[in-house]
């Protein structure tokens, strides 16, 4: 509930395997960036709670250092380096530059920028800021990933390329994604789970796995067992919205 009234989420239950990727669907407004903040321990929530099963757990009921957030926006420093925006989660931890230097490096690696690591953002494509945003994600190793509608601004190959990316570093590291998108394409495409949320107030309506014997590749995206994900995540989609047809 937020100070103006509004009922964001009501009811609302998930519960989340370790190592499942995620995909959350939903009208506009109706509550899945709340949702995200939630879990991330961002806002407060008037009622109801989160169990996690680590032992890690701090002052604020939250396991320090174990979920990451990628928003919308890449929202790098524009007066630093890539590199210093990376490694800015391990500075707000005390970590020195040179101690902190191999996970900056790994985690640039990882999506494939260690090559970039003196350059600024201004010198970079959007696709490639938002990589640096991952990169920045990821160096503190965290379980669970958050991401809000992280592609949504870039050009379609380029989301495609990263969706590749974040599959193939969802397989290499084992980490938890929860993945929010407007898109029904891309959440076939890349998630084992897909949950489509109702508006008003904002709660789960359809909650169901998505199996495929297929390789997620370029071959996936042209398979007929593609072609039915996608239909069934958009029915889904439509009635969660009342049924009516867009
Ligand atoms: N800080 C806030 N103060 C008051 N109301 C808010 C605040 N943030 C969100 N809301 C309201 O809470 C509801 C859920 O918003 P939220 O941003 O979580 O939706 P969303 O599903 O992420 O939407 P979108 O798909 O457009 O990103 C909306 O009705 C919104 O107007
Ligand atoms: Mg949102």
């Amino acid at each position: 509930m937020f100070s103006s009234g509004t009922l964001a989420l009501s009811g609302m239950s998930l519960t989340v395997e370790n190592g499942e990727f995620i995909s959350l669907l939903g009208p506009s407004g109706c509550g899945k960036s709340t949702a995200l903040r939630i879990i991330a321990g961002l806002g407060d929530t008037s009622s109801g709670r989160i169990d996690w099963p680590s032992s890690r757990i701090n002052a604020r009921g939250l396991p320090e250092g174990d979920i990451s957030f990628v928003f919308q926006e890449p929202t790098l420093l524009p007066w630093k380096t890539v590199f210093d925006n990376v490694y800015l989660p391990l500075r707000l931890r005390r970590i020195s530059r040179s101690a902190a230097k191999p996970a900056i490096m790994e985690a640039l690696a990882t999506v494939g920028l260690q090559d970039f690591a003196n350059a600024y953002p201004r010198e970079l494509s959007g696709g490639m800021k938002m990589r640096v945003s991952i990169a920045r994600a990821l160096v503190t190793k965290p379980k669970l990933l958050l991401m809000d509608e992280p592609f949504a601004a870039l050009d379609e190959i380029t989301r495609q390329k990263l969706n590749d990316d974040v599959l193939k570093l969802w397989k290499e590291t084992g980490i938890t994604v929860i993945f929010v998108t407007h898109s029904v394409f891309e959440s076939a495409y890349l998630s084992n789970r897909i949950v489509v949320m109702k508006a008003r107030p904002g709660r789960v309506h359809a909650d169901f796995p998505l199996v495929t014997s297929h390789k997620r590749d370029g071959h996936y995206r042209t398979s007929e067992e593609y072609r039915q994900a996608c239909e069934k995540v958009s029915n889904s989609l439509i009635e969660a919205m009342g049924g009516e047809e867009h």
